[in-house]
């Protein structure tokens, strides 16, 4: 299967993330140029080098993206841009969730999650899209979350800013679909991260058996769907779309 991703460059936030080194490994295995956004330390890209053919190193560009400074970030992806001369597709991927009762959550709190989730994103994906505009192709995919439309206890906030970035999803897809740019979200059910972990201590303990699937998702999983919507050649008809991939927990 020709995914026609070969010497493309995508940009993804929270590569040394669970879900966000599977994705960048499997752009990396097409043959992409992937700049790696890593907040702190450069040594988090490690576990996904360490993964990696010596050529397939040279794939990865780690680029320093902390959300929580968007002047910076725009400051690395200008430069990025000045180096590789376009960013083809821009993946969102990394993401925070607090699990507590909303009475309960701090607005630090609130404020943390939601530029992690929803405004910092966003805010990016302006920077990267002028870009974008200017060679007049691209590929926005965002990951969202199947609490964004199916809520559980304990994450209003989260479940709020994945709602949100679903609506950002489809409304921007409209604005920028004739300039040849694609916006498109992936929507993850239970995936074996560390997130996973953290969350599942208030999960119901038959969550499994409401999923058809009867078993947690793999990141891989999620990687593959990702890959699916930034080739042009497997859906370039497609935009404003959330795919879900959750074993079908949330029918
Ligand atoms: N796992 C699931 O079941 C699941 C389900 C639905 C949706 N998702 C979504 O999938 C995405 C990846 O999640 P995951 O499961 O792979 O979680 P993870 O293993 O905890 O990875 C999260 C990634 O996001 C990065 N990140 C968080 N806040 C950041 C910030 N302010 N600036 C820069 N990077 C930041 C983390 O960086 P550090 O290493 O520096 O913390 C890490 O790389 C998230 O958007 C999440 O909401 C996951």
């Amino acid at each position: 299967m020709n995914l026609a991703l070969t010497n493309k460059v995508v940009l993804i936030t929270g590569a040394n993330g669970g879900i966000g080194q599977a994705i960048s490994l499997a752009f990396i295995q097409e043959g992409a140029t992937l700049l790696a956004g890593y907040r702190g330390d450069v040594s988090k890209l490690d576990e996904l080098k360490s993964m990696l053919t010596a050529d397939q190193q040279n794939q990865v560009k780690p680029i320093h993206l902390d959300l929580g400074n968007i002047a910076q970030c725009k400051v690395a992806i200008d430069e990025a841009v000045d180096h590789f001369g376009a960013i083809d597709v821009l993946v969102n991927c990394a993401g925070t969730a607090i699990e507590k009762p909303f009475l309960l959550t701090e607005f630090d709190e609130i404020d943390k999650q939601t530029t992690a989730n929803f405004t910092a994103p966003i805010k990016l994906t302006q920077l990267v899209l002028k870009h974008m505009m200017l060679n007049r192709k691209g590929s926005v995919i965002n990951v969202s979350s199947v609490h964004g439309f199916r809520f559980g206890r304990g994450v209003a906030v989260y479940a709020a800013n994945k709602s949100a970035i679903e609506r950002f999803t489809q409304a921007l897809a409209l604005e920028v679909g004739r300039n040849g740019i694609r916006v498109n979200a992936v929507c993850p059910g239970m995936i074996e991260t560390k997130m996973i972990q953290s969350l599942q201590k208030n999960m119901p303990p038959d969550i499994l058996k409401r999923c058809p699937i009867s078993r947690p998702g793999k990141p891989h999983e999620i990687a593959n769907a990702v890959l699916f919507l930034a080739s042009e050649t497997m859906s370039s008809y497609i935009t404003g779309t959330t795919l879900v991939v959750d074993g079908g927990i949330s029918i």
